[in-house]
């Protein structure tokens, strides 16, 4: 047997023994999402479309995350308690940007209501903070521990659904969980709960939260 007397994979393919042109898109789709993304190709229109729902609101909830602290810097940044409202909002940061790569990469439209989180998330942010650093870390606290049930439940969904195929955005959604959840830690240490009206205001905020969750879901 001489090593060409059969023709190889590589020698023997053209393009024009493919047919179908979405067969080659999804190919490499698929190669890269497993070289690189953390989201698998998806399978068919309904998982496309709980995917696409799922990652909108979790871009969503960090853009708004980030745009809180940028409001508690712009009040309380250089009080004693800046640096630690910075080292919070640069976690915050890290997560948008995985966010914006996943959104990119999956060609997920983000929501459009990301000028109303915008201004109300710097608003929410900034409001809180003028109430003193009690104001702002009751404002993480119950904007955090909103954020951590949410995905929490996202993580209850994707092992109930199947944990192998989305064992890379499991791993990314736990980890942030877990900052949220320091964030919201934080908060309690740095004496959120002596805020005149704490659990009046926590409760405001998380169903504003909620409400955000449910349109940016959708919208
Ligand atoms: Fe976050
Ligand atoms: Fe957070």
């Amino acid at each position: 047997v001489t090593p060409h007397s059969s023709p190889s994979f590589f020698t023997s393919f053209t393009f024009s023994d493919v047919e179908n042109v979405n067969e080659v898109v999804n190919l490499f789709h698929n190669l890269f999402a497993c070289a690189y993304g953390v989201v698998p190709a998806p399978r068919d229109g309904e998982e496309k479309e709980m995917m696409h729902r799922m990652l909108r609101v979790d871009h969503a909830g960090e853009y708004g995350a980030n745009r809180i602290y940028a409001g508690q810097m712009a009040v309380l940044g250089r009080s004693r308690t800046g640096p630690l409202i910075q080292q919070m909002w640069d976690q915050e940061k890290k997560h948008l940007s995985k966010f914006n790569e996943i959104l990119a990469e999956n060609r997920v439209r983000p929501t459009a209501l990301l000028p109303l989180w915008n201004l109300s998330g710097f608003v929410l942010g900034a409001s809180t903070a003028l109430l003193g650093k009690e104001g702002a870390m009751a404002c993480t606290v119950a904007v955090e521990e909103s954020i951590s049930e949410h995905y929490n439940s996202q993580i209850r969904a994707l092992m109930e659904s199947d944990p192998e195929r989305y064992t890379e955005l499991l791993q990314v959604i736990k980890e942030f969980r877990d900052d949220e959840m320091d964030h919201h830690d934080t908060g309690l240490e740095h004496d959120a709960e002596s805020l005149p009206g704490y659990w009046l205001l926590k409760n405001a905020i998380q169903l504003g939260c909620k409400a955000a969750i449910y349109v940016s879901q959708r919208v």
